[in-house]
C-alpha cells in the first residue's frame, strides 16, 4: 500500500472522510442551536464572512452564518441579515444572483443589511450607505428602512487572485491595511437584535 493509499483507508476507517461535501457553512458554529435567525454574505477574501461571524456573536451567536456560494436553503429561517464586500462599487455576482433568483423567501424577512468596503482608507459617510446600502442592497432585498451598516474592511496580498493583486498594486500607495473592527459588527448585531424585540 502506498503512503497516499494508507491515508485515505485511515481517515476513511476513523469516518473523516464520510463529511458531506455540504457541510462547510457555519451551521453548527459555534454551537448547534435551532435558530431563527441567518446571516447570509457575499465575499471574496473573508472580511464579509468575519464580519457575519462578529455579528452573530453580537447576538449571542445565535445566527447561522452562510457564504453565498453554499446556495443555502433560507426559507426555513424568519429573520435574516444580509451583507457582501464591495468591489467596483458592489457585492459580488453570486450575492447579486442569489438574492435576484430568491427574492420571495428574502422579502420581509431582512432585518439588517451591511456592506463591507475599503472607502479608500477614508472614514464612511452618508454617500457610502446612499451607494451601498440604499441603492444596492435595500434594493437586491426589497428591504425598507432597517438597521444598516458599512464597515471599513481589509487588503490581504496572499488571499488575492494574481491577477487582482497586480491591478490593486499598481495603485499609488496602496499596501495591505485591516480597518474590520469587532467591536462595531457586535454593536451592529445587538442592534438588530433590539430592533426585532
Ligand atoms: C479588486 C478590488 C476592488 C475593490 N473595489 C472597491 C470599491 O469599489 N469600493 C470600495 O470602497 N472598496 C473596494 N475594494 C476594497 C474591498 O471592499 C475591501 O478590501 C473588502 O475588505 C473586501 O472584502 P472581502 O475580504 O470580504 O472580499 C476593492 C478591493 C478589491 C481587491
Amino acid at each position: 500500500m502506498n503512503k497516499r493509499t494508507f491515508l485515505k483507508t485511515g481517515l476513511s476507517a476513523i469516518g473523516l472522510l464520510a463529511i458531506p461535501n455540504n457541510l462547510w457553512g457555519m451551521e453548527f458554529f459555534p454551537t448547534t442551536k435551532n435558530t431563527e435567525w441567518a446571516i447570509l454574505y457575499g465575499t471574496w477574501c473573508g472580511t464579509a464572512r468575519d464580519a457575519s461571524v462578529w455579528i452573530s456573536e453580537g447576538m449571542d451567536g445565535i445566527a447561522d452564518v452562510f457564504d453565498v456560494r453554499e446556495n443555502p436553503d433560507l426559507s426555513k429561517y424568519k429573520h435574516l441579515i444580509i451583507g457582501g464586500a464591495i468591489r467596483s462599487g458592489v457585492t459580488s455576482n453570486e450575492l447579486q444572483e442569489y438574492l435576484a433568483k430568491h427574492k420571495e423567501i428574502v422579502k420581509n424577512k431582512t432585518r439588517g443589511l451591511f456592506a463591507v468596503c475599503g472607502n479608500m482608507r477614508q472614514p464612511v459617510t452618508q454617500e457610502q450607505y446612499k451607494n451601498l446600502i440604499d441603492n444596492h442592497l435595500a434594493q437586491l432585498t426589497t428591504s425598507g428602512k432597517i438597521p444598516s451598516k458599512v464597515f471599513l474592511g481589509r487588503i490581504t496580498w496572499g488571499l488575492m487572485e494574481p491577477d487582482v493583486q497586480k491591478q490593486m498594486k499598481a495603485f499609488p500607495n496602496m499596501e495591505e491595511y485591516d480597518n474590520l473592527k469587532r467591536s462595531e459588527c457586535m454593536e451592529f448585531g445587538k442592534e438588530i437584535l433590539k430592533s426585532v424585540k
